[in-house]
């Protein structure tokens, strides 16, 4: 274990940079960590941890959030189809959630038919995929669970809740260290496991096991960042069958353009 005064100094130099100041600072310090072993030299290390926040986390962030003016463009959209179209602009800036635009308007509807309307949900490793709370079949003022890495993500979903009809709690944390276990109908975990392996191999088989939701709905990326997707399908088919196989779970699967989705029950309803 690295000196604690040497992982401060690690902390405070990687969250001076304004790209990674809002990562909840747990979550960095064990990145902090893992790279402080492989790099003992503090300079080397805050920039290898730099590097891994970016891959895991900052690469989807496509610029800077303005968070203050996107809740008074949410709010100054009286009318809920407006509020529904701010939310698909917003949708934008997040390169994982943004993939999933051009099938917005099916995905949820098509994956959850047969569980509308949705009473309460889980969002791990959320991103802006709150936003996409018009587009799900919610029941009226329906709970939503939202987690992420991020403290400025969380306090802006925590006052845009109200906006989108739900009653929400939004929190930052690392899911690899402590798995969220609030009760749910549902839990989204929409192409977060590919992620969240890069640091934690482990973390899809605890994730599917520990979460306390009756149904699970689970997604891959059908192409990368770069726009390839060459065999990406079956690969991630493969490593969701994997995490399954023995379970006696109910699997059904959805094939959309840009993302392949399962819909796991755990409990018979
Ligand atoms: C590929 S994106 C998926 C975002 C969202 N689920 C979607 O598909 O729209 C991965 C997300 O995981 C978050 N993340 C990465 N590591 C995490 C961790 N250890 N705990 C919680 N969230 C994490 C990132 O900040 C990012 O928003």
């Amino acid at each position: 274990m690295p000196e604690s005064d040497v992982l401060d100094s690690l902390v405070a130099a990687v969250q001076s940079s304004a790209k990674y100041a809002t990562i909840a600072p747990d979550f960095v310090r064990r990145v902090g960590v893992a790279e402080l072993h492989k790099y003992p030299r503090l300079k080397e290390a805050v920039k290898a941890t730099k590097n891994r926040l970016h891959q895991v986390a900052g690469a989807y962030l496509t610029a800077p959030p303005h968070y203050e003016q996107w809740l008074d463009r949410l709010a100054s959209a009286p009318i809920w189809d407006e509020r529904r179209e701010v939310c698909r602009s917003l949708i934008q800036t997040h390169t994982s959630t943004r993939e999933r635009l051009p099938i917005l308007d099916e995905f949820y509807r098509i994956a959850l038919a047969e569980l509308a309307p949705v009473h309460s949900v889980i969002d791990v490793a959320c991103g802006l995929n709150p936003l996409a709370i018009p587009f799900m079949p919610l029941a009226e003022n329906a709970v939503y669970y939202a987690c992420d890495i991020y403290t400025d993500l969380a306090d802006f979903l925590n006052r845009a809740f109200p906006l989108l009809g739900v009653t929400g709690t939004a929190w930052a944390a690392d899911v690899t260290q402590t798995i969220p276990d609030q009760r749910t109908d549902l839990a989204i975990i929409v192409k977060a496991i590919p992620c969240l392996q890069q640091l934690d191999k482990g973390i899809g088989a605890r994730l599917l096991d520990g979460i306390n939701a009756r149904h699970i709905l689970v997604s891959y990326p059908a192409q990368s960042l770069g726009g390839s997707s060459k065999g990406m399908r079956a690969n991630y088919e493969a490593q969701f069958t994997e995490l399954v196989t023995g379970k006696g779970w109910t699997i059904r699967r959805y094939d959309f353009a840009t993302e392949l989705a399962f819909l796991v029950t755990k409990i018979k309803t």
